[in-house]
């Protein structure tokens, strides 16, 4: 009598499960109060996200056409801040509790100076500065105030704020003039240029290109699908024998995130040297992407203990099988969108019309 053993990918009937689950789950970009160290901001030429949860920046010249995009990596002394901003040509002002630092490189912490925050200027929302000015929003209350510095709020006015600017999920200036990003509508996701918040002056929609949607927070689940956590049969092992038998073998099982099933994110990015390498960009997105709430299009799951380098090890696996009955491999396996692209550590044996139903990862911490 000979062993028989197949191995199956994912059944059909989960496959038609999880595509209905996707339908359920949405995905969006997170909104400023929900990315802590996340913003964005710009200069005269130059448009920047700042990510401070995978440690770099991207600056574009221009965010519809996806052009100039380079990634550098973010300064420890210049991450995690409340919020970015960029002052005229030059300058970024990272503010963070009732101070800010004030660089000239948030990738060198160049020419570092820490002042304070004058108490007007306190606790906003949203920070911007364009125009030599600097803008706080207050978003609950409607309002925004204008200073000309923010330790002494020289010359500070308030001013409401236009409804049609009010429910943005984040805010930034360049030279002269202002955006605001608003959610995923119709069109997609969206930025505004406005030159006055009050009385929504030419405000004018463009889209974001896909490799800067790639770079924002949650952006992922926008362009491949939300993720989604499943355990996947990757093996059966039968024996038709009238008897108890002992099954053992050894089974080819991946490990790790590959990278070729994601759709290539990385690929019109110019990802500066210094960037560490060894898990790489992509890795480091897809892993916060995880880590995010369903509303987000993530699985709220840390996948920090999980190996993320492509391997395929070989599992010795022992089985008692009784007559004429199956055992199921199953593995845990995270998905963006219909590809599955991280394969985690966890087998179980379990009941073939019953797959595990725990999740063997811990939550993500927020
Ligand atoms: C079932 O197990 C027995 C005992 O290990 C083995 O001799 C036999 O070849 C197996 N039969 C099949 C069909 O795999
Ligand atoms: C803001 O005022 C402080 C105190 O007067 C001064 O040191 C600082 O240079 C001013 N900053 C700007 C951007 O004008
Ligand atoms: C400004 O208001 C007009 C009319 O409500 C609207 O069509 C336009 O989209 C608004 N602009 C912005 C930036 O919201
Ligand atoms: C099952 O086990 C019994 C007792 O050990 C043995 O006599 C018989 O041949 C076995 N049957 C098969 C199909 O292996
Ligand atoms: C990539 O970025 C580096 C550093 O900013 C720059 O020197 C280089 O010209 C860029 N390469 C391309 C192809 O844009």
């Amino acid at each position: 009598m000979e062993l028989r053993w197949r191995v199956s990918h994912l059944p059909t009937a989960w496959m038609s499960l999880l595509r209905w689950r996707l339908c359920k789950i949405m995905a969006a970009i997170v909104p400023k109060k929900d990315a802590p160290g996340v913003d964005l901001c710009g200069t005269d030429q130059y448009y920047y996200i700042v990510r401070s949860d995978v440690g770099c920046y991207m600056r574009s010249t221009n965010f519809n056409k996806g052009e100039d995009l380079d990634v550098f990596s973010l300064h420890p002394a210049c991450s995690n801040g409340d919020h970015y901003l960029a002052y005229d040509d030059d300058l970024f002002y990272i503010i963070k509790g009732t101070s800010f630092r004030c660089v000239s490189d948030i990738g060198t912490d160049e020419g570092a100076i820490v002042c304070s925050l004058h108490p007007s200027c306190q606790g906003g929302d949203h920070y911007f500065s364009a125009f030599g000015n600097f803008y706080i929003v207050y978003q609950n209350q409607g309002v925004y105030r204008r200073t000309k510095n923010m330790t002494t709020y020289k010359d500070g006015i308030e001013y409401s704020l236009h409804p049609d600017c009010k429910d943005a999920l984040y805010y930034y200036g360049i030279k002269d003039c202002y955006y605001f990003v608003r959610p995923h509508e119709e069109w997609g996701v969206q930025y505004y240029r406005c030159t006055n918040f009050n009385t929504n002056e030419s405000g004018q929609a463009s889209s974001f290109h896909p490799s800067v949607i790639n770079f924002l927070p949650g952006g992922l689940g926008l362009t491949h699908g939300p993720s989604a956590g499943v355990w996947t049969c990757i093996k059966t092992i039968k024996n038709d024998s009238q008897n108890h038998t002992t099954w053992s073998n050894k089974v080819p099982v991946t490990q790790g995130f590959d990278k070729e099933k994601l759709s290539p994110i990385e690929n019109n990015w110019n990802i500066s040297a210094s960037l560490p390498v060894e898990t790489g960009l992509s890795a480091l997105l897809t892993k916060s992407q995880f880590s995010l709430a369903p509303t987000y299009g993530g699985s709220n799951v840390n996948t920090d203990g999980e190996n993320w380098k492509l391997t395929t090890i070989e599992e010795t696996i022992s089985v008692l099988l009784e007559p004429g009955k199956e055992a199921y491999v199953w593995q845990y396996q995270l998905s963006l969108g219909s590809d599955a692209v991280l394969f985690c550590r966890d087998l179980r044996f379990d009941d073939p019309n019953k797959p595990p139903v725990v999740i063997p990862l811990p939550p993500a911490k927020h």
